[in-house]
């Protein structure tokens, strides 16, 4: 190719236009001609004066181009001799298709174990226009002008220098925290004891990186909370299924049990919404002393009680030196804000802001100081009070729909407390789970199966072969949700007629068969 049709192709802009070009774009089409063996090795170049007037540019930006190719070493100059192609160069830096991999991709264990069974799709793109999906909150009901005004003020404070943060999070931040969990959970720690976490998700990975090894076994609920699970066993640790029943994890069944951790939402379960009561919650603290182990209190929506007392937590019924506590505002303000903290025993502090560092160095500072604003100016627990109005009204329009709509043909658990409620439609058989999903969502309305918590549905206490459902308020007006309910009802009344068996797969093709992590 000649000099003047290569350069230009290497300028989409150009059309076929000759025009001045620069030092830099003949340096990379010089580049790309010799990696693509073009000029071979030891073969000559133009002279930077032929080039030059080749492509109407200056003989300087052709000698600044060569100048470069020779301090990379694709050429060697000598003074008065055209440019040659450095002969070093087949042996050291091999063509474009023989630098390509030609192997299978070599992932570490860690790898392996996340490609056999990737992590639950958070994010769905073109999500139906009312979707029950549990875990978004209505955008409407973020304080946007508060938070606007506490992110101005914390970028506002002039640092006084531009350097990493404790790994341990913004001071201020554990120091409103520390406030906040005595007031909202007569949870009392030291100021050490706090670690801020990129959302709750981070700190089950510490909990995870810290406390498992391939070996170890955990034990988890059944049905759990699905990334909760996954994160542990992604160590290549083995989980204990613990059945769940209307009062949280059976504890009586961790008899014998050895594992290393145990991870518990004794506040309101998920998903079967149960509150563990403290004949349970003193059998866990037993079984965690005996066995050396670790319980970790996932307290991810403690602010929701509609009809029932605020539970306190696991962490008050100990010394602090077996539960690891762990909180969110994921529920309260936004999930995107990606902040949570943890409270680790004193002897673990060190350890986890270690982790903590070489993970991501620290959380980002102003929105750590903009939520330590919130929280010290009394706006947080405000904005608190309003979202649980604003979700108690949803959940009571939810009820209302579904009792409405479907009567006993429904049992509805978990509803005392959350963002969600567990909807069993006793007269569906499970098998039809998934064309119910599918039809709903042809519809525009997205439905849950429950079915991908369980590790075994079969042996769930009760209801093992009915269609189950999570359902999700906390996004949408009440206007959605009656129309919601009404369109599912429309569906399930379609069912009537009988499916055939299928395979139990929940319509995003993860089916109910047990999670591989
Ligand atoms: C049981 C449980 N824990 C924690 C969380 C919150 O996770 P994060 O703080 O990582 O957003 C959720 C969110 O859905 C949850 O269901």
């Amino acid at each position: 190719m000649a000099m003047i049709e290569m350069v230009q192709s290497q300028d989409p802009g150009s059309e076929g236009r000759v025009h001045a070009m620069g030092a830099r774009q003949i340096y990379m089409a010089l580049r790309d001609q010799i990696l693509g063996g073009v000029y071979e090795t030891g073969s000559h170049l133009p002279s930077s004066r032929s080039l030059a007037s080749e492509l109407g540019v200056s003989r300087t930006t052709v000698t600044v181009a060569y100048d470069q190719l020779a301090v990379e070493g694709f050429i060697e100059v000598r003074q008065g001799a055209r440019p040659r192609v450095a002969s070093s160069l087949l042996e050291d830096s091999p063509s474009s298709a023989r630098l390509k991999r030609a192997g299978p991709v070599r992932l570490s264990a860690y790898g392996g174990r996340l490609r056999a069974s990737p992590p639950w799709p958070d994010y769905l793109p073109n999500a139906p226009k009312i979707d029950f999906r549990y875990g978004d909150l209505a955008p409407s009901d973020f304080p946007a002008l508060i938070w606007k005004r506490a992110m101005n003020a914390a970028m506002a404070q002039r640092p006084v220098r531009l350097a990493y943060d404790d790994p341990r999070g913004s001071r201020r931040l554990r120091q409103a925290l520390q406030s906040y969990l005595w007031r909202a959970r007569t949870l009392s720690c030291d100021l050490e004891q706090i670690i801020i976490v990129s959302g709750s998700q981070q700190g089950l990975d510490l909990c995870a990186r810290l406390m498992l090894d391939p070996v170890d076994r955990f034990v988890i609920e059944d049905p759990c909370y699905r990334m909760a699970r996954q994160v542990f066993a992604s160590t290549g640790a083995s989980p204990v299924s613990v059945v769940v029943d209307q009062d949280g994890m059976k504890t009586d069944l961790l008899k014998g049990v050895e594992a290393r951790l145990a991870y518990v939402t004794p506040s309101h379960q998920f998903p079967l919404g149960g509150v563990m009561p403290i004949s349970r919650r003193h059998q866990l603290l037993e079984w965690a002393r005996r066995n050396d182990a670790y319980v970790i209190e996932d307290d991810y929506d403690s602010e929701y009680r509609y009809d029932i007392n605020p539970v306190p937590p696991l962490h008050k019924l100990e010394d602090c030196s077996s539960v690891i506590y762990l909180g969110t505002i994921s529920k309260t303000l936004s999930p995107m804000l990606r902040i949570g903290y943890l409270v680790v025993p004193p002897e673990l502090q060190d350890v986890f802001a270690a982790a903590k560092q070489l993970l991501d160095r620290h959380s980002p500072v102003a929105e750590q100081e903009a939520l330590a604003m919130l929280i010290e100016s009394g706006a947080y627990e405000s904005h608190v009070r309003r979202v649980r109005r604003l979700n108690g009204e949803r959940r009571e329009s939810l009820l209302s729909a579904l009792r409405h709509r479907f009567g006993d043909r429904i049992a509805i658990e978990g509803a005392d407390a959350g963002l969600h409620v567990v909807v069993w439609f006793k007269e569906l058989p499970r098998s039809l789970e998934a064309p119910l999903i599918e039809k709903a969502r042809h519809s525009g309305v997205g439905i849950h199966s429950i079915s991908p918590l369980y590790d075994r549905r079969e042996t769930g206490e009760g209801r093992a072969d009915q269609v189950g459902l999570v359902m999700g308020y906390s996004a949408l007006s009440i206007q959605q949700i009656e129309k919601g309910v009404r369109i599912l009802l429309e569906a399930v009344e379609q069912m009537k007629g009988g499916f055939p068996e299928t395979n139990g797969d929940d319509g995003l093709g993860r089916g109910d068969d047990k999670p591989g992590l």
